[in-house]
């Protein structure tokens, strides 16, 4: 069967790490994170994917190719400008089968598509919405259910009193082709907006998926935090296997006196210096260097990211190529861009580091790191 992904955002949350990258393209541990989502859905033998692709979609192309390496063959859907979730779908509708799966490109998940498309075959839904429970809806597509799966009301991006539930619409749709009929050809159109709501009392279902990861890595704590999950297996993906419980791979050049935590990564061609800690939730990607001493929680370091001696970095991100010299401190989400220079020394992301203290019992401002 088949699966279309909408990869036109922006991802603006995210700078500067999609400055020069699109979204799709950020590195989740050993894979692009488009990567995790064509696995995700070959698993459940989703392996004819269509991408529908917007912004970048270069670089995308590049990357992603036929999609063999990630187990699917892909066909290339371009919109000549956005068209917006539903309008993006309606330009891949010729190569679209009676029925087949949409999914929003953005979000890190393993929910099991082969239970939501059984449900969808014994309801005779014309769409089943995948849903799942958050705590606040109001960033998302608020759904309500009628116990027997029906949808009574679909409302994008909820004002506060209008909340009554916590389900929430998770980006991934078992659709019959005929839904593509309500969508009018050759402007920009919100599935959201425009084609959920006509398509209540209409034959629109919700399936619950219990128990299943989900989440939108659109901002830096929600990535960092998803890099994590992956590498603690609190989300399904293939890494995990590929991995094989091992947080060094071979061709990586760890010293005897540094320590890596299970839970971590240390690609091929990364270096550790002695005594470095590299503590659980850490990505050491490949041609990246860890000084002596440093000390690394839950850090993604992109290829090529240089990192002095006694450096303290928690809760962050290291673009590629950048260059930390050494006793720099960063922490709490800060995003250090692609290339840039970070002197000895500087402090980054303040509150949750301890800064040393003046006479009077002042912390020292922070210095103002080159970001870009
Ligand atoms: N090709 C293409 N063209 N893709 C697009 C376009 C477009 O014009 N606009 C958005 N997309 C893609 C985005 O790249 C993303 O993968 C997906 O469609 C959803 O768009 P977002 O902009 O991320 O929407 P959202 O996160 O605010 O809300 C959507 O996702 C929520 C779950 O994360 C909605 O579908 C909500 O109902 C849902 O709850
Ligand atoms: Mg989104």
């Amino acid at each position: 069967m088949q699966a279309v992904i909408l990869v036109g955002g922006k991802g603006t949350r995210l700078r500067p790490l999609t400055a020069d990258r699109p979204k799709p393209l950020v590195p989740v541990v050993d894979r692009p994170f488009l990567g995790h989502a064509l696995e995700w859905v070959a698993r459940h033998g989703l392996t004819d994917v269509v991408l529908c692709c917007g912004f970048r979609s270069d670089a995308v192309v590049e990357a992603i190719g036929d999609g063999s390496a990630f187990g699917v063959h892909v066909t290339w859907v371009f919109e000549p400008e956005p068209r917006g979730t539903a309008g993006a779908l309606k330009m891949a509708e010729e190569y679209l089968q009676d029925r087949f799966v949409l999914i929003n490109g953005d979000v890190l998940t393993d929910m099991d598509l082969t239970a939501q498309l059984r449900a969808h075959e014994e309801t005779g839904a014309r769409a089943t919405l995948a849903l799942v429970p958050v705590e606040d809806p109001s960033a998302y597509g608020l759904v309500r259910l009628e116990d027997d799966g029906r949808v009574r009301g679909f409302l994008e991006k909820p004002k506060p009193e209008e909340i009554d539930t916590d389900l929430i619409s998770a980006g991934a749709y078992v659709l019959e082709r005929d839904v593509l009929d309500l969508i009018p050809a050759g402007r920009e159109v919100s599935i959201e907006r425009e084609v959920w709501p006509r398509l209540v009392g209409e034959g629109l279902f919700g399936f619950v998926h219990q128990g299943a990861y989900w989440m939108d890595i659109g901002t830096p704590q929600r990535y960092v935090q998803g890099v994590g999950d992956v590498l603690n297996g609190a989300v399904r993906t293939e890494t995990l296997e590929r991995l094989a419980g091992c947080p060094v791979a071979a061709g990586a050049h760890v010293d005897d006196t540094a320590e890596v935590a299970l839970g971590a990564h240390v690609a091929s061609g990364a270096r550790v210096g002695p005594d470095a800690r590299i503590g659980a939730g850490t990505v050491v990607a490949e041609g990246a260097f860890v000084g002596a001493g440093a000390t690394l929680d839950r850090v993604v370091l992109l290829p090529g990211a240089w990192i002095g001696a006694g450096a303290v970095l928690r809760d962050c991100v290291i673009g590629e190529g950048a260059t930390l010299g050494d006793a720099v401190r960063v922490a709490d989400h800060v995003i250090i861009a692609d290339g840039a220079k970070v002197e000895a020394g500087t402090i980054l992301g303040l509150a949750g580091v301890a800064r040393p203290r003046d006479a009077a019992g002042r912390t020292t401002p922070a210095r103002e790191a080159a970001a870009h």
